[in-house]
């Protein structure tokens, strides 16, 4: 139920390769995939080219955030790139609604992206859209930034709309957040209503560089403190 996706923005891209891989056999869920464009966002990262070259490597589903603007050009080249998951920022499409579309037809679930100060209400009329609804909780553009606290009363806010839609149509949509999650502050975040969870820096900055196993211990203690919260 519980689903916890390292971001590979902090993973070394001298060794991506091995990173996914070693990361999955550590016991991760999914793989986020941070994509970031310099204009959107001030940072400029991975396309759909990695993607395609980490795809066959892992099993596990490629989570893909996009933090690029505009969006609906790049959706069909992810999608064939292996995404599972795309997710997109209101902000960054003319057409919300499009795009939503544009993603599921090409065969991906499809996510919505709320920075820390954009309001729920880019919710109200794409709930049946909707397979993932990502809660930023820091500033997008960034790994290793500290956790903003006032995203935990709007993952709260998040959790009772989808219980209940989930309730009245039945159908699932996962709660993500993303942004300065850690060992210390995961079981809050579960508590406040998430389900999935990415962290970057808690995860790829964990123990010696040169430790094949220097990802088991890490993910085992957030994964003990989901199931204790
Ligand atoms: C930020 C990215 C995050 C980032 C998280 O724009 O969307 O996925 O990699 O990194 P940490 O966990 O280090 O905050
Ligand atoms: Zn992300």
């Amino acid at each position: 139920m519980h689903v916890i996706a390292p971001s590979i923005l902090s993973a070394s891209f001298a060794r991506l390769g091995e990173e996914v891989i070693n990361v999955i056999a550590a016991g991760a869920d999914w793989i986020h995939f941070d994509v970031m464009d310099n204009h959107y966002v001030p940072n400029l990262t991975i396309g759909p080219l990695v993607c395609e070259a980490i795809r066959p490597l892992i099993a596990a589903p490629i989570d893909v955030h996009l933090m690029v603007k505009p969006v609906d050009r790049i959706v069909p080249d992810f999608a064939r790139a292996g995404a599972n998951i795309i997710s997109f920022h209101p902000e960054a499409s003319e057409h919300v609604d499009r795009t939503l579309a544009l993603i599921r037809e090409n065969g991906c679930q499809a996510g919505l992206v709320f920075n820390p100060a954009t309001p729920l209400v880019h919710l109200d009329h794409v709930m049946d859209q909707l397979d993932l609804i990502l809660l930023m909780s820091v500033n997008p553009g960034f790994g290793g930034q500290k956790f903003i606290p006032s995203t935990l009363p709007k993952i709260a806010a998040v959790r009772a709309r989808i219980d209940a839609y989930e309730r009245e149509r039945g159908r699932r949509i996962r709660l993500e957040v993303d942004g300065g999650v850690k060992i210390d502050n995961i079981a809050e975040i579960a508590r406040a209503g998430a389900d999935t969870f990415v962290a970057g820096s808690a995860v790829y900055g964990a123990g010696r560089a040169d430790d094949p196993n220097r990802y088991d211990s890490v993910l085992a203690a957030l994964r003990a403190q989901l199931e204790n919260p």
